[in-house]
């Protein structure tokens, strides 16, 4: 079944496990936004790996990944990324397919992301990796894609044209010092010789494999509250998140879809700046933060934490049309005498079932809470929903009906084993 898996919240919600555990169904796994900004973690065997570009799931052997037209590629990243799969024995060569279509980002990009965030009066918090200005070249049409990087005259031509641009904004506006053109062409070139063997064109690529029933298997990368038209912008990343994306940043028909996953974590983090209502104060921070090791796997940088909020997840069900949504870190929360879980807000005298746009009237939202009874026991062994002690179950189910979906997945431990379907597949 050609499955799309979505983040419900802002990011890190588990998606990279949850794409593992999906994989073992699935023939080609599927990048369709986003770029090295993600970081999505799979534990095997111990093992911890970080995927940033490539699909999770490649761990399994005899997957193939593409990296759609719709992600920004940084080729040093991707080598990377690749000779780590290599030395975990992955045939990368046949594993890894890239589009021609995707565009690419230069060290340019990220200097321009560094410098630019600096500049910013509201911070975003960006990951630094130059995800948003690629974006802005590709929609202002001045972008380099793969398909120009493998034609030495092209790139040559555009490289030249962009730097000009590119390098007056670094002298004129923030005082740096320009690129030269020659070793970035050099390098890139280098780059374009190992990349090479991966291209394809990621939509006829698709298109060949839907049509030998192959199982697509879409991983999203950040989530619906990063989503530059559904999330709380400006605090959001430069690309569709959502299931929409998967349409234009893989090339494939809505009608190949079959079925969404949202993946939600039992309560919500959320990394950067920008409003977040059901935010813990200090101590519960500190206490959720160590318990779910809540470090950026991209950055480092400590994820802000805060109980489960219903208001975004249903939006999140909507936007993307998820069928269905997986829970992760249930075990985060077995310590919790009580757990609130937010149902709406309190705006002035107002209350409000949905979240509103204007940022600033997000920011001053006043959670309304719903205490549930905690568990207090380990769920990590759980292997079945009827294993779970009878609070987590009703706090599962108390989850399934404020966002109007059934739960299909539980991650209860970070490793492969610890997580179980639920109810039909
Ligand atoms: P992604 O970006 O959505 O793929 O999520 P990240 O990998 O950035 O962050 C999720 C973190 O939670 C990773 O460190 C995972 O190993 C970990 N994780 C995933 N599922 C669970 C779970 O059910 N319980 C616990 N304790 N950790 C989990
Ligand atoms: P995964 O796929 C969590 C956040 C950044 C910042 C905002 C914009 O691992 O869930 P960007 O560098 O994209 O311009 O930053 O988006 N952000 C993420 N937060 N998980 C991610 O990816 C993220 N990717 C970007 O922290 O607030
Ligand atoms: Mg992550």
């Amino acid at each position: 079944m050609n499955t799309v898996v979505v983040g419900a919240q802002w990011g890190d919600e588990g998606k990279g496990k949850v794409i593992d555990v999906l994989a073992e169904d699935a023939d080609i796994l599927i990048r369709y936004q986003g770029g090295n900004n993600a970081g999505h973690t799979v534990i095997v065997d111990d093992t911890e790996f970080i995927f940033h570009l490539v699909p999770s799931g490649l761990l399994h052997p005899g997957k193939v990944g593409l990296i759609g037209n719709g992600v920004v590629v940084d080729p040093e990243a991707l080598l990377e990324e690749t000779q780590r799969l290599r030395a975990r024995g992955i045939n990368v060569a046949e594993a890894v397919k890239l589009s021609d279509q995707a565009h690419l980002i230069f060290p340019y990009h990220k200097k321009l992301d560094v410098l630019e965030e600096a500049a910013r009066t509201g911070r975003i918090g960006t990951t630094g990796r130059g995800i948003g200005p690629c974006y802005v070249d590709k929609v202002a049409r001045c972008g380099i894609r793969v398909a120009d990087l493998l034609n030495e005259e092209v790139f040559a031509a555009k490289l030249k044209q962009n730097l000009a641009e590119k390098n007056r904004w670094l002298s004129a506006l923030y005082r740096e010092q320009p690129f030269e053109f020659q070793p970035l062409f050099d390098q890139y070139r280098r780059y374009a010789k190992l990349l090479e063997p991966h291209v394809v064109h990621g939509a006829r690529f698709l298109h060949a494999a839907i049509a030998q029933k192959k199982r697509l298997l879409f991983e999203g990368a950040q989530g619906t509250l990063l989503d530059i038209d559904h999330g709380t912008y400006p605090y959001v990343t430069s690309s569709n998140a959502t299931a929409g994306g998967v349409c234009t940043g893989a090339g494939v028909p809505p009608t190949c879809i079959e079925r969404i996953i949202g993946v939600a974590k039992a309560y919500t983090t959320r990394v950067g700046e920008g409003p977040f209502p059901t935010e813990f104060p200090p101590a519960l921070m500190e206490q959720i933060r160590t318990k779910g090791r809540e470090f950026g796997a991209t950055t480092g940088r400590p994820r802000r934490c805060g109980w489960f909020d219903a208001v975004i997840v249903r939006h999140a069900v909507q936007v993307n049309g998820c069928d269905s949504i997986a829970v992760t870190k249930l075990d985060v929360l077995d310590d919790m005498p009580t757990i609130q879980v937010c149902i709406g807000y309190q705006l002035g005298g107002r209350r409000l079932d949905e979240f509103p746009s204007d940022m600033s009237a997000l920011a001053r939202c006043q959670p309304v809470y719903e205490s549930l009874p905690g568990w207090q026991c380990e769920t990590g062994e759980a292997e079945r929903f009827e294993e779970l002690p009878t609070a987590a179950q009703a706090y599962l189910k108390q989850l399934e009906h404020l966002v109007t979906v059934p739960i299909c997945l539980i991650s209860t431990g970070s490793k492969r084993e610890q997580a179980f379907k639920v109810g039909r597949w």
